[in-house]
């Protein structure tokens, strides 16, 4: 896993990848809208070269970390970020595997859960999330659609509607809100995003 998306992301510089966005507009919209403080700790899974990170810095979050099992994207946002790179926890795991030392307020991943096809790769992930959350934390999940792509970066994925995406979650969460987004690629292309 993590040997393809090195070998993706060391293709071309990240802006040309499928899933860039130049402003992670939406993200930064639902943690509004679920009320994160920047006092929480954040973790972005499966974060990569995202931007995410930047704004959470200009923004003031005191504690912010980007999980990522490729380390080619890591490298390209600890470069961009230069000095402030320094203020940020970089986390090298899977996310199937990884064992969470500490807690988070939120957890945000965009474009990673709609990769795991497999059942036991659901449970794996549910199973860091609840290991590594707060009991009052907020997720933020983006994922295609269930009419949506149905492969993406070489590998096969999963789409959801905001009520089977919540259904994969179960009761302990509440769903606070829901998007559609329309993410057009470097490409022209257009993928609709829950
Ligand atoms: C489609 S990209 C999305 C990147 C970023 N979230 C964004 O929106 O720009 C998926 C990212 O998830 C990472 N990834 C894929 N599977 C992962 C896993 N099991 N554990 C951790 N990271 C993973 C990839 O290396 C890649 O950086």
């Amino acid at each position: 896993m993590a040997a393809h998306w090195d070998d993706l992301c060391g293709r071309r510089p990240p802006s040309e990848m499928s899933w860039y966005q130049d402003e992670p507009t939406v993200s930064l919209s639902l943690l509004e809208a679920l009320r994160a403080t920047k006092e929480q700790p954040v973790v972005d899974v499966g974060g990569g070269a995202s931007v995410l990170v930047d704004r959470l810095l200009d923004l003031s979050f005191g504690d912010v970390s980007v999980l990522d099992v490729s380390s080619t994207s890591l490298a390209h946002a600890r470069r961009r970020l230069g000095e402030r790179a320094e203020g940020v926890h970089w986390i090298h795991e899977d996310v199937l595997t990884w064992r969470p030392q500490r807690r988070y307020g939120i957890w945000h991943d965009r474009a990673v859960f709609h990769f795991l096809v497999e059942e036991e790769q659901r449970s794996a992930y549910l199973a860091a999330l609840r290991t590594a959350l707060t009991a009052d934390g907020r997720v933020v999940i983006g994922t295609f659609t269930g009419d949506g792509p149905r492969q993406c970066s070489g590998l096969p994925v999963l789409g959801y509607d905001p009520g089977g995406l919540a259904a994969v979650f179960g009761p302990e969460f509440e769903v606070v809100e829901r998007r559609r987004e329309v993410h057009h690629t470097p490409g022209g292309a257009e993928q609709p995003f829950t």
